[in-house]
């Protein structure tokens, strides 16, 4: 079958029973549902019930870097399979801590699983900080579920794009803070890869509203001319058309993490190229792509959590949140207009969608949001 797709002979529906959708970890073409026993919630744990989750090209990053980058270590499943981290809503089904009230509704990183268990911490009218043991050398920006009731950023009519948007753009305005940070707005373009990637067009929203700035987004050849729409970008130019850019000073946003396109850019600007900042893996299968010596500054990897820690530290917490949050409403309010939410119900249709986004077949201006039964 397609994907490598195992069901489960047994699937259970019943409250509180449990469904696992499993990826393998060596060939993240396999993936299997798995039922099994609801846990025991012993006192200080609460069982989260999985409800609804956005799926895009991020989370696939998730499953890439699942060894090296700990991800799997999130939401721990059988030797050699691993549970896909998703961003999502949650219900507290059932609780034995104090201030988790079951029927509570949370955002949060869930994993692609019916339930999870959790040990809530600080728990108060805000949400709770997940301090089960196995997190705790995990960076702290994954370990928050945020209640709905308190939460600045949430919206009932928005949900989809919280969902889907939410982190990415937190990502996207720590990127934008770094680049107007380093004085990298007015010194030649800002060249970005996968510019139709949702990261990468929340970061590019963000520029554009600076003064100065010239945008240019890279892409496949069929998602030029939705780039180009988009009327963020200045120019949008297909990855093979690198060499029609002018030569000068330039920055690198780099969301595809194709070893040749970032041959072709580096190779293309030499030592004139400022910075060059590896955001996203889009072409998960091309990251050794484009073997040589990579001419201009060496690549640094860009790690939301890191940038947090600093501007937490700098601005404090609440302001960050404050800052973010001003940011995203007129975002949410854009991206609503065009983007168009692909629904689906169920572990099948969680497998379908996976497999979409796994081989690049979204058509950018769509996302798949699942929810659970
Ligand atoms: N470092 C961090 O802290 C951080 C945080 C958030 C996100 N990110 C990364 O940013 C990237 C974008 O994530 P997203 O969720 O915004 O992506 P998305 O919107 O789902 O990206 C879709 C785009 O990615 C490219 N693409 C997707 N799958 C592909 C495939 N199999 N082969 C070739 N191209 C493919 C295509 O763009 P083009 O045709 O334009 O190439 C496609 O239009 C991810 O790698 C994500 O992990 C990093």
């Amino acid at each position: 079958m397609p994907g490598g797709w195992h069901a489960a002979a047994r699937q259970p529906s019943t409250l509180g029973s449990m469904t696992d959708f499993l990826v393998k970890r060596d060939d993240l073409r396999e993936c299997r549902v798995v039922a099994s026993e609801p846990p025991e919630i012993e006192a200080g744990r609460a069982l989260l019930r999985v409800d609804t989750f956005g799926l895009t090209a991020n989370n696939v990053t998730y499953a890439v870097f699942g060894e090296a980058m700990s991800y799997w270590d999130f939401f721990p499943a059988p030797d050699g399979w691993g549970r896909v981290p998703m961003w999502g809503f949650a219900e507290v089904e059932r609780s034995e801590v104090y201030n988790v009230e079951p029927g509570t509704r949370l955002f949060g990183y869930l994993p692609s699983a019916s339930h999870l268990v959790v040990t809530p911490t600080a728990a108060g009218e805000g949400g709770f900080v997940d301090g089960s043991p196995h997190k705790a050398a995990l960076p702290s920006a994954y370990h928050r579920y945020l209640a709905t009731a308190a939460d600045r950023f949430y919206r009932p009519d928005t949900e989809t794009v919280q969902m889907l948007l939410r982190p990415l753009f937190f990502t996207s305005f720590l990127i934008d803070d770094q680049i107007a940070d380093e004085g990298l707005t007015r010194r030649g373009p800002i060249v970005v890869s996968s510019a139709s990637s949702k990261t990468a067009i929340a970061a590019a929203f963000q520029l554009a509203r600076r003064e100065e700035v010239e945008l240019v987004g890279l892409t496949s050849p069929g998602n030029v001319e939705f780039v180009e729409r988009l009327g963020i970008y200045d120019r949008a130019l297909a990855y093979d058309d690198v060499g029609s850019l002018e030569r000068g000073p330039a920055t690198f946003v780099d969301f595809a993490g194709d070893g040749a396109v970032r041959l072709a850019v580096h190779s293309h600007y030499g030592d004139r190229l400022l910075h060059s900042m590896l955001v996203g893996m889009t072409h998960w299968e091309e990251l050794q792509a484009g073997a040589g010596e990579l001419p201009g500054p060496a690549p640094a990897f860009f790690f939301a959590p890191d940038r947090v820690a600093k501007r937490a530290g700098d601005w404090g917490r609440a302001s960050l949140e404050q800052r973010v949050a001003a940011a995203w409403h007129p975002f949410c309010e854009w991206v609503g207009s065009w983007l168009e939410p692909i629904r689906g119900e169920g572990f099948e249709a969680m497998r379908d969608a996976y497999l979409d986004v796994l081989e690049g077949r979204v058509e950018p201006a769509r996302a798949h949001v699942l929810t659970l039964p």
